[in-house]
Parts: C-alpha cells; structure tokens; sequence
C-alpha cells in the first residue's frame, strides 16, 4: 500500500500544515531588534527573540518602570533600557524596532521609527483610526520600509495549510464563515494602589488601556482584528460592508468599551463564471461566556474547516465521498489531503457532528509568534518589502475592525471604505 492509498484508507489521521519555509543567511550579522513596549505581548516577543540567533536585542524600552526592568531582564545583559524612545531612537543603531505599546500609540512610534531609519514590526492591530493607517502605508512606501503588522495566524502552520486547502477548492465556494473569541473573564490588569490613592485614576488608564476608548477600540481591535483577518484572508477580499450589535452589558466596572459585539460582514464576491454573490462572516466576542472560545469556522460547499491557534480540522459536507481537487500548486500533504474519504460515524462521540465522520486534522508544529518574528527578520536580512502581513495589510484589517464598532455605535450599516 503506497502512501497515497494509506491515506485513502484512513478515516482519520493528522499532518503538520504549510510551515513557512526560512532561508538560512549564516554570513548575514544579526539584526539589531529594539523592543519598544515591554508589558505582557513585549515580553513575551522579547523572550522570543532571544530564542532567535539571527536577533540581536540591543535596546529594550517602556515608560513604565516596573515593565522596562522586567524586559529588560528577559533581553539580557546586551540590551540597554530605554523610558523614552526617542532617546533610545536617538543613540542606538538600530536595525529594525518592534511596536507592542498600546493601540493609540503604534502610529506615533511606527512613525518615528521610520523616521529614524528603521523596519518596524508592528503589534496588532496596526492603527487606531483609519486616517493614521492610510498615512502610515503612505510612510512605508516612500521610505521603502520593511514593514510586518502581528497577526500570527498568517505565520501559522494550521492557517496556511487552510489557506491552501480554500484556494485549492477542497472546501468548494466559500458563502459563510463564523467566527468568534468568547471568554469569561474582566479582561483586567492589577493596579498596585487602591482605588482611593491620588495616583490611582492615571494607573489605571495606563496599566487598563484597552478598557477606554481613547486609548482602545475594545474588543474588535484586540480580539476580531487578528479573526476578521483571518476572514479577509480566507476570502481573499475586503470587506464591502458590516451592521454590529454590542454593548456595555456584563461588566458594569467603570470600562467604556463594549464587553460584547455581534457582527455581520458582507463580501461581495464573483465566482469563476463572473456571477456576483455575497458571502458572509459573522463575528462574535463576548466576555461573560467562554464556550467554544476562539475558532474560525470556514464553511464550503463541499467541507467545513473548523480552526484554532492548537489545530484545523477539516470535515467534508455529507453525500462528498471525496474531496474534489480543482488542481493549482499541490504539495505532498495537501495533495494526500484530496484522498481523504471519512464518511464513518463516531458512534460513542458526543462530537455534535459525528454524522460527518472523523475529521482530517491538522496540527499547528512550531510556534506561530515566534515563527512571524522569524519570518520578519528574513525580510530585513533580504531587504524584501513583501512580509506575510504587509502595511497594506494592516490598513485593510484596521479599517475591518473599526467600521464594527462604528456600526454599533452610530447604529446604521457601514460601509468599507478606505
Ligand atoms: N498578537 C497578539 O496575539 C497580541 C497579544 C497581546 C497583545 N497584543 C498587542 O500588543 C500591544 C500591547 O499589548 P499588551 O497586552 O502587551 O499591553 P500592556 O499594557 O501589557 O503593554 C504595553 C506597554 O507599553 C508601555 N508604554 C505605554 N506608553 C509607552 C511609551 N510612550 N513608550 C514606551 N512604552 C510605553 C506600557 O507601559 C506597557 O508596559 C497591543 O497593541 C495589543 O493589541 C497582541
């Protein structure tokens, strides 16, 4: 039995997706990294990069005391302690900087740090407003900026293969696609003062940004943006227009942002014989129920994809005994992908959709933030503009997420317009 009639032959097996592929440049120096926010993401990347040999971290910086010792700690000895980075911009030779300070202020430090002459990888989501993300794109072009926005999915194994597999045409035509992050949870940072201590209104801002408007877009840029892309990815499209629902309903703590949002997002698509029609993703975070938690479910006609940062698993729609492959670039594991006929009941599974059969699973192999990093700092080393998640990119995403919220707030569909 050759490899290709294994698979035919099993209801249900695993593979590890699409990984990027790395060039090695063992005569390149490493990059020079500066990191500027070291709270919980900054730390977290700061401890990435120091896992990555061709990432030098010569500079780490946050206005916070008690965030800027503990980066600096994870950077290592090398790296020098910044709480001003225009200062830090100033005196170090900076190669490339990472932005992972709060939403209101990626623009102003992206801004600077191009400026200043460097690549920038910025955090999710890229900007606050539209107008700061149409000006960044115009920034990056004219100074030929290497410039990667952090949506990891687009690194992922699992997200790629799906990718793949979508392009392909194994799921048939894409109408629906629903998508969510439900957590319980107050979404809260300890602040070290009680509530009555002078200092304690402007801690609070600073540790609890994303609670408050003027630093925030709430849950739609902390959670949908990195969801919505995934959606514009699959689709291969921008979204045309959206009507949002959300509130302030569960946490009644003192937040402005809404701690639940319903979304539906219309794309207006062509098949391939140039008929229009419309797909549709509809979108929900919640804060008050973590059931199902974070998944994209990309529904085809011909297969369902149900993914998650952990695992994709593919189900072929009942009556497809195979999966029909439209051919386009088809590597070993999505090509044995195509022999796959599941097709038998699970019949001890409380699995709500054993009626479909066992799953084709594919499972995520590294580590999808690390992987972007990495990815990234190949960009720099090779001076190729086209990251995995460009400016232009990021433009699109800000501007997904934002039209949600102004949906909700002005109650009225809007519009995608950029
Ligand atoms: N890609 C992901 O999965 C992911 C996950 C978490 C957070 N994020 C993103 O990372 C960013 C940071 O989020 P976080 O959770 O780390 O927030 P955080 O509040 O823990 O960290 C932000 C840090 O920036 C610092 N800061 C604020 N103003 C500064 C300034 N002017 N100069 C230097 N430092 C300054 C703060 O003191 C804080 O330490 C956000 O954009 C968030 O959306 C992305």
């Amino acid at each position: 039995m050759n490899r290709r009639d294994f698979l035919g032959h099993t209801a249900a097996f695993a593979l590890t997706g699409l990984a990027l592929q790395h060039p090695s440049f063992s005569d390149d120096p490493p990059v020079k990294v500066a990191v500027v926010g070291t709270g919980g993401r900054g730390t977290d990347l700061v401890r990435k990069l120091s896992t990555i040999e061709r990432a030098n971290i010569v500079a780490v910086c946050d206005d916070y005391e008690p965030h800027l010792t503990r980066g600096g700690e994870a950077a290592g000895p090398q790296a020098r302690n910044y709480l001003h980075y225009e200062e830090m911009l100033q005196k170090e030779a900076i190669d490339a900087v990472i932005v992972a300070v709060p939403l209101y202020l990626h623009y102003a430090v992206c801004r600077d740090a191009i400026h200043a002459g460097c690549d920038v990888f910025c955090e999710k989501t890229m900007c606050y407003s539209v107008a700061e993300a149409q000006e960044l794109v115009k920034l990056v072009q004219a100074h030929n900026t290497i410039f990667q926005v952090g949506l990891q999915r687009r690194a992922s194994a699992i997200y790629r293969q799906a990718k793949a597999m979508v392009q392909t045409g194994m799921l048939g035509d894409v109408f629906s696609i629903k998508a969510q992050w439900h957590r319980n949870g107050d979404w809260r940072r300890p602040v070290p003062v009680k509530r009555d201590h002078p200092d304690w209104q402007r801690l609070e801002r600073k540790l609890n940004w994303r609670l408050y408007w003027p630093y925030s877009q709430g849950l739609m840029t902390e959670l949908g943006s990195h969801q919505i892309d995934v959606a514009n990815w699959m689709l291969g499209t921008s979204p045309a227009r959206v009507t949002a629902f959300g509130g302030t309903d569960y946490w009644k703590d003192g937040r402005e942002v809404f701690d639940n949002v319903y979304c539906i997002y219309e794309y207006d698509k062509q098949d391939k014989e140039g008929h229009s029609y419309t797909a549709r993703v509809t979108y929900s975070s919640i804060q008050s129920n973590a059931f199902e938690g974070a998944s994209e479910l990309i529904m085809g006609t011909k297969g369902t994809l149900l993914l998650t940062e952990r695992t994709g698993l593919f189900y072929k729609e009942g009556g497809e005994e195979t999966v029909d492959w439209q051919g386009g670039e088809q590597d070993e594991a999505s090509a044995a992908a195509a022999t796959i006929t599941s097709g038998k009941t699970l019949s001890l599974s409380n699995d709500p959709w054993a009626h479909r059969g066992k799953p084709f699973e594919i499972q995520a192999g590294s580590d999808s933030t690390r992987d972007q990093l990495i990815s990234f700092l190949d960009n720099v080393q090779q001076k190729d503009m086209k990251t995995i998640c460009t400016v232009e990119n990021g433009l699109i995403n800000t501007a997904s997420a934002i039209m949600a919220n102004q949906a909700i707030q002005e109650g009225r569909t809007v519009e995608f317009e950029i």
